[in-house]
């Protein structure tokens, strides 16, 4: 999640850093730094909180000459967001920065703490520059000091490092977290993605897997694991627009193409081998809490019933959860045993924010979980859990309710686990569900193209039915939201269960019924709900990892392994499915009309 900068050159280089990350700030503002070497001497700025704050720290620098820097904007990972645990991190005369997570990092801090090296920073990237150190101690020659060092890490990393011992040059790395080289004549650029070069640099090489070298002006040497390697370099886009939808058409797609990915961060560090980790939260948050409630809007409210019945069923929690404008005017009944949770992918929602103030008044602990860190709702709450979706620009959520949906099943698991109403077996199993999921997000050409295909069967009729049973009924409710948002079309969601008391008089050839049938979760009965909508005539796309022979349209879903698994994966089929119906209907996926993304009026 965090950002990453460097350049070569002879143009001020701190401006080229500041404006650069700015470009990458969304990716995470919990502190930021920049390093410089200028006249063979090592510079160095850090702030906590936002590149503002560097800003105004660094506003009577500037930089002179030919030289080379590396900026950075962190999303904590390792270690709590101080200026201490801000990058660019520095060894006796070298500097470091980094994205991703060094999973060997403690066996090599050991081993460095062992040989009387001082470690400032809690991170694990602090231990690249000392180990590089040491490695140029022993053979004097600082690439080969670097290759050893990038041969001994394991894990994700995009890194960038500088040295006095070699002023003129930047070192590179890449495995797992993105990182381009970006060039404009002589000048070499380095950013963890294009949108702080374009503008400046020409052309492109984004870097793959493995490979790593140096730069110094003019001079880029590339080597993977077989030795030096030749590239090609391609033509850099000018629009930026078009840059940050990365070849997608829309935001929307782009984010949900991004959800297997972004899934990846928002467990990184919190879920482990055996267990699940909060470093954000304080035990004291759980102390004498005998229930929960939640209060949230929109999409947010959705994860927020599907998790209820996850707190229920994992960590014997009582859950209520209720939309934020209707608790506002109930005169609800508050305890103090209550922990009040509120969701917001914004941040900034009025309604949720006013429920919040209101438990807050009444002496509730409170606890937020948002994708916007430093919003109005994170700051009220007494702690929060960021989802790290990243910047969500469609204005129909997709990336942000799959990360909070995943973030409120890893609080109900540490519930559990800190309540001990979990045994380790099942804890294991749920985080081995939790490790698969992002491969269960996965959008393949074939799903795609099927839903484009199938979405020219549903673009009229007199109304859309989502249903589904358990933790697939929120998901019914969601899907069928994420329909009416972008597509104008009337949908409902509704529980399997429940269409025979009134909704099935509604059934002919033009009620559509979406009906999620996962194996792992009540199939027999959902199976039986369906059968009735089908005998009325109902037509029917049915999405499941088992055949359904009265479906009219079916998708078959892959994974069958756990229902939050079959959860996530059959999300990814609603949101394709409301996007192709709203790209033939002509209409603006990632404005639909009278929406707004951040709703801060009652
Ligand atoms: C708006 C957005 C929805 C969102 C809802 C709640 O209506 O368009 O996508 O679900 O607000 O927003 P929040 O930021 O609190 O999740």
């Amino acid at each position: 999640m965090c950002g990453i900068v460097g350049y070569i050159g002879p143009k001020e280089k701190k401006e080229i850093l500041l404006e650069g990350l700015q470009e990458l700030e969304y990716r995470g503002y919990d502190s930021a730094g920049i390093a410089l070497i200028e006249n063979d001497t090592l510079k160095y700025f850090k702030s906590i909180g936002k590149l503002e704050n560097l800003r105004v720290k660094t506003k009577n620098y500037t930089s002179e000459g030919f030289g080379v820097c590396i900026g950075h904007t962190r999303w904590a990972t390792h270690g709590k967001p101080t200026e201490l645990n801000a990058h660019p991190h520095l060894g006796a005369y070298s500097f470091v920065i980094h994205n991703g997570i060094i999973e060997n990092y403690q066996e090599i801090k050991d081993e460095l703490l062992a040989g009387g090296v001082n470690f400032l920073s809690q991170t694990d990237t602090e231990t690249i520059v000392h180990y590089f150190e040491k490695n140029c101690k022993r053979n004097g020659h600082a690439f080969e000091a670097f290759q050893q060092t990038v041969e001994r890490l394991q894990g994700a990393y995009a890194t960038l490092l500088i040295s006095e011992a070699a002023p003129d040059t930047i070192f590179f790395a890449k495995n797992g977290s993105p990182m381009l080289i970006a060039f404009d004549g002589d000048d070499v650029y380095f950013a963890s993605s294009d949108s702080p070069v374009i503008g400046r640099a020409t052309e492109v090489y984004y870097l793959e897997d493995g490979e790593y070298g140096y730069a110094k002006a003019g001079e880029v040497k590339l080597f993977d694991e077989n030795g030096e390697k030749s590239f090609t370099r391609q033509a850099l886009t000018a629009d930026k627009v078009l840059a940050q939808k990365d070849g997608y058409r829309f935001f929307m797609e782009k984010e949900i193409y991004e959800q297997s990915r972004v899934m990846g961060e928002t467990m990184m560090g919190r879920v482990l081998d055996e267990s699940i980790v909060f470093d954000e939260l304080d035990n004291s948050l759980f102390e004498g809490i005998k229930a929960i409630k939640i209060c949230a809007c929109g999409t947010s409210y959705h994860s927020a019933l599907t998790s209820a019945y996850l707190f229920e069923r994992i960590a014997k929690v009582r859950c209520d959860v209720e939309i934020a404008s209707e608790f506002r005017y109930k005169e609800p009944l508050l305890t103090k045993d209550t922990l009040f949770i509120t969701i917001s992918q914004s941040g900034e929602t009025a309604d949720t924010l006013e429920a919040l103030k209101m438990a807050k008044r009444a002496g509730l602990k409170s606890l937020s979980i948002c994708n916007v860190d430093n919003s109005s709702i994170v700051r009220e709450s007494d702690a929060a859990i960021l989802t790290r979706a990243g910047i969500e620009k469609g204005v129909a959520s997709t990336k942000a309710f799959a990360t909070q949906t995943m973030v409120l099943w890893m609080l109900a698991l540490y519930m559990g686990q800190e309540r001990a109403t979990v045994s380790s077996a099942r804890l294991k199993a749920e985080i081995g569900a939790m490790l698969h999921t992002p491969k269960a997000l996965i959008v393949t050409d074939e799903l795609h193209a099927k839903l484009h295909r199938l979405s020219k069967r549903y673009l009229h009729g007199h109304g859309f039915f989502f249903i589904g049973r358990d933790i697939f009924f929120p998901l019914a409710l969601e899907g069928a939201l994420k329909l009416k948002e972008i597509s104008y079309l009337h949908a409902e969601g509704y529980p399997a269960g429940e269409m025979k008391h009134g909704p099935i008089a509604l059934a002919d050839s033009e009620l559509f019924t979406i009906a999620l049938m996962p194996k792992t979760m009540h199939y027999d009965k959902i199976k039986s709900n369906v059968e009735e909508l089908s005998a009325r005539d109902a037509t029917i796309l049915a999405i499941s990892p088992e055949p359904f022979k009265l479906a009219d349209d079916f998708i078959q879903t892959q994974y069958s392994s756990h229902p939050m698994v079959e959860f996530f994966e059959m999300m990814v089929v609603t949101q394709l499915l409301a996007l192709e119906i709203s790209v033939r209907l002509g209409n603006d996926v990632d404005m639909p009309r009278n929406l707004a993304k951040s709703v801060t009026v009652e």
